[in-house]
């Protein structure tokens, strides 16, 4: 029978949206989501059915989730649940509102819990399913002014680790992708212009420059789906996936290169290291 999966975050020009047109161009029926259906209009192709699905909102969650229900067809699962949706923020630690921190957490944690917990009637109903998480370089290796995805994303990873072990006795696989650069909407949108008390107000250009510094080396969408798609419809699929630019390499790095090294080559890399902001500028 043919596969079937369901991608959350699907919008025009994301990875999500290259994930729904290569695992279609395999075959599968793609249930290609997002919080704004117009978003997918690209998506209106044979294969794909497009749902509305906001991740930190329970009630559409379980709406999209009984629709699947209802298209699948009675004692059919769902194969693969690719939990994509996620928030960049680029915003010093010491200026992000509350509010913003919990709303990215909504979404790139608690939104990833809630889509496991209500999809997995259907997941159990797969002779071979499997769940897979997409984390981020980030959440292993820490750069200036990303405090907040980080965190987010290393319990995303901490999260999938768990996760593989309890569903295990149900024959679920979880994979967690540790994430490089792809080249999406990510890096089009500029960072929050800093507070007028910022202390980073003398650094604003190297502030800026953490989001427009990484576009020109990410790996292009059509690879980096390419290959995803390639290791998750393995049959033996792997724990951890690293994909795009940087994923090799951050992994190696963490293991092998001492803590202080690589925060000082962090440091240099945004030009910060050279840069003592005065106090008084807050
Ligand atoms: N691109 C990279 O270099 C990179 C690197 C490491 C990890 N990642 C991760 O890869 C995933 C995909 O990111 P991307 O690069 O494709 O970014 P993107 O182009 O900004 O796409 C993110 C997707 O998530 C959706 N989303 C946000 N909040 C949502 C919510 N509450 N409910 C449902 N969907 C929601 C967005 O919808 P809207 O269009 O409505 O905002 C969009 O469709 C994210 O988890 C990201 O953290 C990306």
């Amino acid at each position: 029978m043919r596969k079937s999966v369901l991608i959350t975050g699907c919008s025009h020009g994301g990875a999500g949206n290259q994930l729904a047109k290569e695992y279609c161009s395999r075959g599968l029926h793609v249930f290609a989501t997002a919080r704004n259906i117009e978003a997918m209009n690209d998506l209106d192709l044979p294969g794909i059915t497009r749902l509305e699905l906001d991740v930190t909102n329970i009630e559409s969650i379980r709406t999209a989730r009984d629709q699947v229900k209802s298209i699948l067809g009675v004692n059919t699962g769902l194969d693969l649940l690719v939990n994509n949706a996620g928030i960049w923020s680029t915003t010093p630690a010491l200026d992000h509102e509350l509010s913003e921190i919990r709303s990215i957490f909504e979404t790139n944690v608690f939104g990833m819990m809630a889509m496991v917990q209500e999809f997995m009637p259907l997941l159990t109903l797969s002779q071979d399913a499997c769940i897979v998480n997409v984390g981020s370089i980030g959440g292993l290796m820490p750069y200036a002014f990303g405090s907040t995805y980080n965190a987010s994303k290393a319990a995303v990873h901490s999260y999938s680790d768990t996760l593989r072990l309890e569903l295990r006795p149900l024959g679920i696989q979880v994979i967690t992708v540790i994430l490089g650069g792809v080249k999406t909407n990510i890096f089009t949108r500029p960072p929050k212009p800093l507070p007028d008390n910022s202390y980073y107000r003398p650094i604003e250009a190297i502030f800026r420059g953490v989001r427009s510094g990484q576009v020109h080396k990410a790996t292009p969408r059509d690879k980096f789906a390419r290959e995803f798609v390639d290791a998750t419809l393995r049959p033996s699929t792997p724990r951890h996936l690293a994909l795009a630019f940087g994923s090799i390499v951050v992994p190696w790095v963490t293991w092998l290169v001492p803590g202080f090294l690589i925060n000082f080559r962090i440091v240099s890399n945004f030009g910060a290291g050279a840069v003592r902001i005065p106090r008084e500028a807050s």
